[in-house]
């Protein structure tokens, strides 16, 4: 089976060497890596990177020009595979400088293609769900080439299930275990966050330091999928119960966050509580600019208000970045990583940055500095 695995822009890279390292074949491409391999290997990506956005199982490929084309590209499937009238379903489509240009009217064509097929063999057509359904078909149409795939997750990858509470510019869980992992955080170090928000960065790194798989909170549309074979089904439970035995029943590095919002600790508390790492993090409520280390070696990792959502005033922001940096260059012995969506703050920090990545929050162009701290 050919499978996409979907990672944000700037974070294919670290996405790859997850696959690698879970030991399946890969070649990155722009906006995620290709794997091959079966169900079980499909499954074990969504249980276990944790960059991946979403895990799509390719169904066909070919051309599709125009309505009819796309009608009869759809019906060369067999859906009978993929779907009963006793599952719902539903089909996101996208295109790209196509002869067809709407999205929705091609979702719809699509649609038509699968229920027509369904009824003429069966008697009987499946229901669309559009919220919650059992198989998510994505269609992407470019230059009148259709792909059509199947999503494993459904939800997409970054809800992981642990998210109780929600702060503003709050990023995704997705984003933070990117940024720990290109940073080089391996979760045997200890982490700070000093503008902690919800604390997803620090969650992530939890997770990292427990050796909690990032899908063992969740479950998978793939799980809800028909014709599954009992060996599949089987081999996932074993991979679950794997993951399980895997965790660490404590972390053995801190785990601390730091932020002078008692809302955003609340919410970092409750999110912890629900990860299952409560007792692994320390929370605090100060001001990051008269932080002090109390080590003499661990990793700060955290993403300062960039200026846009949270509309300080840039005199503000320069200001508070140039103090926040005096106090983490106090820091010795640490490696700091900060991702900025505002070159003026990274500038201000004043920081010895000696490496850059660049990566995307949504639309929000940031860059991902480190800096070792002598
Ligand atoms: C961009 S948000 C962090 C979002 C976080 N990464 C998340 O995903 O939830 C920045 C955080 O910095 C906090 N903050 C702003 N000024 C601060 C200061 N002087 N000291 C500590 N925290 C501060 C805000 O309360 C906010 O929660």
């Amino acid at each position: 089976m050919k499978f996409f695995a979907t990672a944000a822009s700037g974070t294919e890279g670290a996405l790859k060497d997850e696959l690698r390292a879970l030991k399946v074949k890969v070649k990155a491409d722009r906006g995620g890596v290709h794997f091959e391999g079966d169900l079980v290997d499909g499954f074990r990506v969504c249980l276990h990177a944790r960059v991946a956005m979403r895990v799509l199982v390719e169904v066909v490929r070919g051309p599709a020009v125009g309505e009819k084309g796309l009608y009869d590209l759809m019906r060369s499937v067999d859906w009978r595979e993929h779907l009963t009238a006793r599952h719902t379903f539903a089909i996101t489509a996208t295109c790209k400088s196509s002869q067809m240009t709407h999205s929705q009217f091609i979702a719809q064509r699509a649609k038509d293609a699968i229920v027509d097929q369904l009824r003429d063999y069966t008697g009987q057509r499946p229901s669309v769900d559009t919220r919650d359904p059992d198989v998510d078909v994505v269609l992407r149409l470019v230059r009148d080439q259709a792909t059509v795939y199947l999503d494993l997750a459904g939800e997409p990858l970054h809800r992981r299930g642990y998210r109780r509470s929600t702060v503003d510019a709050m990023m995704k869980e997705t984003l933070a275990a990117a940024v720990l992992q290109i940073a080089g955080y391996t979760g045997e170090d200890d982490l700070l966050d000093p503008l902690c928000g919800a604390g997803t960065i620090l969650l992530e790194g939890a997770l990292m330091a427990r050796n909690i798989a990032p899908g063992l909170g969740r479950r998978f549309n793939v799980e809800r999928w028909p014709n599954l074979e009992a060996d599949t089904v089987s081999a996932w439970a074993a991979l679950r119960e794997e993951a399980q035995a895997a965790v660490r029943p404590r972390a053995l590095v801190r785990l601390r966050g730091v932020d002078v919002s008692e809302e955003a600790l609340r919410a970092t508390r409750a999110n912890a509580e629900a990860a299952g790492v409560s007792a692994d993090v320390s929370l605090e409520r100060t001001d990051a600019r008269h932080l002090r280390p109390d080590r003499d070696r661990g990793w700060v990792v955290t993403d300062p208000p960039y200026g846009d959502r949270l509309a300080a005033k840039p005199l503000q922001l320069a200001g508070f970045a140039r103090q926040f940096g005096e106090a983490l260059r106090g820091f010795r012995g640490h490696t700091v990583a900060i991702l900025s969506g505002n070159p003026m703050v990274s500038r201000s920090l004043n920081l010895p940055f000696t490496f850059e990545h660049t990566l995307y929050n949504g639309d929000t162009e940031c860059r991902l500095l480190r800096a070792q701290i002598a």
